[in-house]
């Protein structure tokens, strides 16, 4: 077996707006469109995604919350209805997914070697979050590509931020030796949106775009501040600056997915390709690719180390 390797990260955030916006037939509320220009970022970004052709994505949800450790999807197929308590009026979608079961056991095997309270979820009937669907949806629509879904432990909310997203680091760190052991091509999701002020009432019509810009200016400029030095790989500077960020911004990223992501991808310093941005009530949301291929730090996509989904998906491994 070939040894696994991660090939991108995605920051790819979950506003269940963007869904709503799109109209696929999965979800029952209709819309007359709205957030376009976050939603042709998503476009480009399933174009890349295309191109890498993984085995897996692994994607880390605020919004699924365990308060004791860190949890992952353990059914190898999950289907259900996954309703957003915040706006079920937009967000009622009709899902069915295939874990790859093997990798997320992988993974939880790993999380507790390295001293971090970690469970495997058996439940049949889960009913997999919103934020994890929406991610999912938004940047593979198709559905038919394998997933590894983690729970939020949120240790940051009840730790300090930075006792909190040391954890993230450890579970990160994890994550990869996992997807290695493994030999899984692996695509990693964060789910998270930036700066996270937001209005505190929905417009009549939720898609009128009239209606759609920052909350905060404060807000805005921290956003601008954290693309323009990731679009550079001033990605230690953008770690350095985080606490601070999380606290003024109101960040979403204090939920780990971020700092999950690139403690496995082992904190390059690279240039992030930035997909688009834009707000969904208010809040700020960048979809943007950390390209390792590309970039020269993974194997060829289409090299002799592919398998086939099939067998990554049942455990031929
Ligand atoms: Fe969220």
């Amino acid at each position: 077996m070939s040894k696994g390797e991660i090939l991108a990260g995605f920051l790819a955030p979950h506003p269940p707006h963007l869904v709503y916006g799109e109209n696929p037939p999965q979800n029952e509320p209709r819309s007359e469109g709205g957030w376009e220009p976050l939603r042709w970022a998503y476009e480009r970004a399933r174009k890349s995604l295309e191109e890498l052709k993984p085995d897996v994505l692994l994607v880390h949800s605020p919004h699924w919350i365990t308060q004791v450790g860190h949890h992952f999807l353990g059914v190898r197929h999950l289907a259900g209805k996954s309703v957003d308590p915040i706006f079920p009026n937009l967000f009622r979608y009709t899902f069915e997914l295939e874990v790859d079961v093997d990798l997320a056991e992988a993974c939880c095997e790993r999380a507790a070697q390295r001293g971090l309270t970690a469970k495997m979820m058996r439940n049949p009937k889960f009913r997999v979050d919103y934020g994890t669907i929406t991610t999912l949806h938004m940047i593979r629509p198709q559905w038919d590509i394998p997933i590894v879904g983690l729970s939020a432990n949120n240790s940051p909310y009840y730790l300090t931020t930075e006792e909190g997203l040391d954890e993230m680091d450890t579970l990160g760190k994890a994550t990869r030796e996992a997807i290695e052991k493994t030999g899984r091509r692996a695509v990693l999701l964060a789910s998270n949106t930036l700066c996270h002020w937001h209005f505190q009432e929905e417009p009549t019509v939720p898609e009128d775009m009239s209606q759609e810009h920052p909350q905060s200016y404060d807000g805005y400029k921290w956003d601008m501040r954290i693309i323009e030095l990731l679009r550079q790989g001033k990605t230690s500077e953008v770690f350095r600056l985080l606490p601070q960020f999380i606290d003024e911004a109101f960040a979403e990223v204090k939920s780990g997915a971020f700092t999950w992501m690139f403690a496995a991808m082992g904190y390059p310093e690279l240039p992030g390709e930035l997909h688009g941005y834009g707000t969904v009530i208010g809040t700020g949301n960048a979809v943007m690719e950390w390209n390792l291929v590309k970039a020269g730090l993974a194997a060829s996509a289409s090299g002799p180390a592919a398998n086939g989904r099939e067998s990554a998906l049942y455990g031929s491994t």
